[in-house]
């Protein structure tokens, strides 16, 4: 496993994101045994980036993650966020206030088993809050010792300039992948310059782009997927074509699709680690090795050039809570 840095942070290159284990796809929560036992795999191949959240459950997630490093938290990158559920009474969830911060990150610390925190995110940015009120919260944090760096996911580039201003930010989290590509037009650009990482969730396209999906029947009714536009009617179908090229690429180097798709993201920097998620032993194994696969200047303008994909990446509340 090759090793880089975020901002000062030093990670796999390939992490684990933890959150279908227990939250928002189908066979969450179903076999926590496994779940363990994937962690544990990681780890033993050389991953150090377990990505959770306080609202993955919610909180059953990061409860999960914490049984799952007791006895082997030394070297491990925990990251986890706060944001997307108030404590302070806000309907919208969207609570990033100082006191809000306070409470989660309590909470996810004890819920981690842990006395500090790696990478402490702010989920969503929250309109309501200044982002300098809530980095400055961030910042006080680390200074107390009970978070070591901070990031953010799914900000806006001005977002970002504000709040690196405050305090280093090691990381932007923000969906990126071979059918989602918006980060690379201001925000990969802004990132580099200010020497913030990146980590590309969902970065296997929820699962699509292995090709191992072929329709959504056996998709349970809490399955986020239902109601994500490219997995929804006509999209779905128009989009199946893509998964065939990613194949189509795949058999030609020798790799699985999911390998492709992560092979295509490392091929774009040395600041970035996709945390693809996974709740089998079998399939971390298939993701990790996607660090040995190196694609061709052929394959990789061949995944470069495929179609948009039809229909947006989240749903229309989803979408509005992005890019701010
Ligand atoms: N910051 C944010 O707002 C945000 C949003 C979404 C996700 N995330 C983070 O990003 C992580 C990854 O994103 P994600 O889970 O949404 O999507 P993903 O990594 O693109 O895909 C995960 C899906 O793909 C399946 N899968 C994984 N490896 C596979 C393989 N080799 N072959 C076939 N199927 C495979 C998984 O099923 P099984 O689990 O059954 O193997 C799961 O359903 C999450 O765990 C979470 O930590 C962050």
């Amino acid at each position: 496993m090759k090793y880089i840095r975020l901002g000062g942070l030093e990670v796999s290159r390939i992490g684990l994101g933890a959150m279908s284990m227990s939250h928002a796809y189908t066979g969450a929560g179903t076999d926590d045994a496994e779940s363990v036992r994937t962690i544990h795999r990681a780890l033993d191949l050389g991953v150090t980036l377990i990505d959770t959240a306080e609202m993955y459950g919610p909180f059953t997630n990061e409860e999960l993650v914490g049984r799952a490093l007791k006895g082997r938290r030394d070297g491990v990158v925990v990251a986890t966020k706060f944001g997307f559920m108030s404590h302070t009474g806000r309907a919208s969830g969207v609570d990033s206030s100082p006191a809000n911060i306070r409470i989660a990150v309590e909470g996810s610390l004890k819920r981690l088993g842990t006395d500090y925190i790696d990478l402490c995110y702010q989920h969503r940015v929250d309109p309501d809050t200044p982002i300098e009120d809530t980095v400055g919260t961030m910042a006080e944090l680390v200074a107390e010792g009970k978070v070591r760096h901070i990031g953010l996911s799914e900000a806006g580039v001005a977002t970002i300039r504000r709040a690196h201003a405050v305090h280093p930010v090691a990381a932007l989290q923000s969906e990126y992948s071979l059918w989602t590509r918006d980060p690379e037009a201001e925000t990969l650009p802004l990132l580099r310059e200010l020497g913030i990482g990146f980590v590309p969730y969902s970065p296997l396209g929820h699962g699509f782009l292995t090709g191992q999906i072929r329709s959504t029947d056996g998709f349970v009714d809490t399955d986020w997927r239902k109601n994500n536009p490219r997995f929804t009617g006509e999209n779905f179908q128009r989009n199946l074509h893509l998964a065939d090229e990613v194949r189509s690429v795949a058999e030609e180097a020798g790799a699985t699709p999911a390998q492709v798709a992560l092979a295509w993201l490392l091929a774009q920097g040395d600041d970035i680690a996709p945390i693809p998620g996974t709740k089998r032993v079998e399939r971390v194994e298939e993701n990790i090795a996607a660090d040995g696969i190196v694609l061709s200047v052929e394959q990789i303008e061949k995944l470069d050039n495929l179609p948009a994909a039809a229909g947006g990446h989240h749903d229309e509340a989803g979408m509005r809570l992005l890019g701010r």
